[in-house]
């Protein structure tokens, strides 16, 4: 079997009606920074967790940033694909199931989850986007009937135009996406609302 083309974390799951869940860490993180948030908010998940393959300072991220807010959008284009196959080709290799994948992001991370779930929506399920904010407006509408999203946005949020958490909701709605947006009184930095709406996210989806 080819060697993934991601560093990464992998736990397998004990329960198997918990979906898997797939951490994406925020600009500086690692494979590792997720993890805690991962087991607490879906107890019992397979846990997926890649390192980005981009340095900034020496600090991995998932795609390259221009400046604060500006970004090569076909270089973001290109390493969504390739993230993509790396969950493709992971789930093989670890008998994940896609149709159920939840993807978990901060930040960096949770923009490169954005721009999963608008480019390749088939390699994930669901997805909960702590600090996000626009990066991507894809020419084509994602097909996006079935996926629902948790926005988790700050309203003091200095990185984040305060339109953004509604506008990336606007795009993913296009597509047929469910999705909640939560704006709490909050910098860049998660507080325990993020936690407390994250967690009640995980635990209707585990309900159902
Ligand atoms: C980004 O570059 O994706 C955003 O500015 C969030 C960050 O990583 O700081």
């Amino acid at each position: 079997m080819s060697p993934l083309s991601y560093i990464h974390h992998f736990e397998p799951g004990t329960n198997p009606a918990a979906p898997p869940v797939l951490l994406l860490h925020g600009t500086g993180g690692d494979e590792t920074s997720l993890l805690a948030i991962g087991r607490q908010f879906s107890p019992g998940s397979a846990l997926l967790s890649p390192r980005g393959d981009v340095l900034e300072n020496g600090a991995p991220r998932f795609f390259r940033r221009i400046a604060e807010g500006v970004f090569d959008l076909a270089e973001v284009e290109q390493r969504t694909h390739a993230l993509a196959d790396f969950i493709l080709a992971a789930a093989a290799r670890y008998d994940l199931a896609t149709t159920r994948l939840v993807a978990l992001g901060f930040s960096n991370g949770a923009n490169t989850a954005a721009s999963l779930l608008l480019l390749r929506p088939e390699v994930l399920a669901h997805a909960v986007l702590l600090r996000p904010m626009v990066v991507l407006q894809p020419a084509q509408t994602p097909a996006l009937d079935g996926h629902q999203v948790l926005i988790s946005a700050g309203q003091f949020d200095p990185l984040m135009p305060a339109d953004h958490p509604e506008k990336l909701a606007a795009l993913l709605r296009r597509g047929g996406a469910e999705v909640t947006v939560c704006v709490h009184a909050a910098s860049h930095q998660l507080v325990p609302a993020d936690h407390a709406v994250a967690g009640a996210f995980f635990a209707q989806l585990n309900s159902r």
